[in-house]
């Protein structure tokens, strides 16, 4: 080995190195002429071994070319990088560009069930008379449900509800929500304007107009002085809320055992507005609630005194109301949960 081989296998490797980084396709393939090159087990290494057998004034002279010959290559290695570099990022972003005109996958919008919208509405009704909701337990007791209502254990007038009753002691799905005028009485001191929405339990066979679970608001109020006429004005202003100014009304006798007067309130019906409608039964009326002075005894159960306060109490089906509404003639709907019913509510 002497000097002029070395030297000329130097700018061999130079020329050829230098060469393949100019035509390198990406950067993967710098790494590798990088590593076959230049690195510990690289060409450059292994011609640099033969300097062994050089002169001892030779050697500096192929140390000053090897080291020529790095830079060279190295600096070949650093140009093609910054070119394949931009190129493939453009490559990248071009590739995974995001299409921003593209329109968004549309978010559909749920909807208040329509049992729920008239709850609702009928709240906001009564709470321009300055009534406000409360929630009573589904899972009542007998005491609340019955007795403190005036209905003794046994009394025949339980009949009026098929009770569905629970497996625990005194324990029943409340058949209505009457018991939470118990509940508010308890809570609240006179003057008292509640509602109470929720949920009911008979124990029926479904069809059209029954159901063995539906939906009840019951109205309480009680103040020194409230009599019939408060009941009767409330009733009939909530009437022309609901159904529009026009709506005929009617209170007939009725019979409750925890109120004194009881009543029915009819409206007018609204599919017919007068006699031969299979909608109310030909009668050209329907029912939409029971309501009544509070019992005395009712009173007394809820802790008020009835010689100084008195008590209107009423208590609306929610199905029957959603159904006069809307036009519905079969409540089996508002339970399946039908979204090709449910999505003509939004
Ligand atoms: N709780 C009665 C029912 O479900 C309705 C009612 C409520 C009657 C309040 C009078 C007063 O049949």
């Amino acid at each position: 080995m002497d000097l002029a081989q070395l030297t000329s296998d130097l700018e061999a490797l130079r020329a050829r190195a230098t060469g393949a980084a100019g035509g390198a396709p990406d950067t993967a393939a710098l790494d590798a002429i990088e590593l076959e090159v230049l690195g510990k087990k690289g060409e450059l290494t292994a011609i640099l071994r033969g300097i062994g057998g050089l002169p001892a004034e030779d050697r500096p002279k192929v140390g000053a070319i090897a080291n020529a010959v790095r830079g060279s290559v190295e600096a070949a290695l650093g140009e093609a990088r910054a070119r394949l570099g931009s190129s493939e990022l453009a490559a990248r972003l071009a590739a995974e560009a995001v299409d921003v005109t593209t329109p968004g996958r549309p978010i559909r919008r749920g909807s208040l069930h329509p049992i729920m919208e008239t709850a609702r509405e009928i709240s906001r009704v009564f709470g321009q008379f300055g009534f406000v909701d409360y929630e009573g337990p589904e899972i009542e007791d007998d005491v609340t449900n019955f007795q403190m209502l005036n209905i003794p254990p046994d009394h025949p007038a339980r009949d009026l509800w098929d009770t569905l009753y629970v497996d625990i002691e005194g324990g029943l799905l409340r058949p209505h929500t009457s018991p939470g005028q118990i509940r508010v009485m308890h809570a609240e001191r006179p003057p008292i304007r509640a509602l109470l929405p929720g949920r009911c339990f008979r124990y029926e066979a479904t069809d059209a107009s029954h159901a063995s679970e539906f939906f009840q608001v019951e109205g309480l109020m009680v103040d020194e002085g409230t009599n019939l006429a408060d009941l009767k004005g409330q009733l009939v202003e909530f009437a022309h809320a609901m159904f529009g100014e026009g709506t005929a009304t009617r209170f007939r006798p009725g019979y409750y055992p925890f109120t004194e007067p009881s009543v029915a309130f009819d409206i007018g019906c609204l599919v017919c507005g007068g006699p031969g409608c299979p909608a109310c039964g030909r009668t050209g009326w329907m029912t939409i609630l029971g309501a009544g002075m509070v019992h005395p005894v009712v009173l007394q159960y809820g802790g008020i005194d009835p010689e100084r306060y008195q008590g209107f109490a009423f208590g609306m089906g929610v199905e029957r109301i959603t159904m006069l509404r809307h036009g519905v003639q079969d409540l089996r709907v508002f339970l399946e949960g039908d979204l090709r019913f449910l999505e003509q509510f939004r």
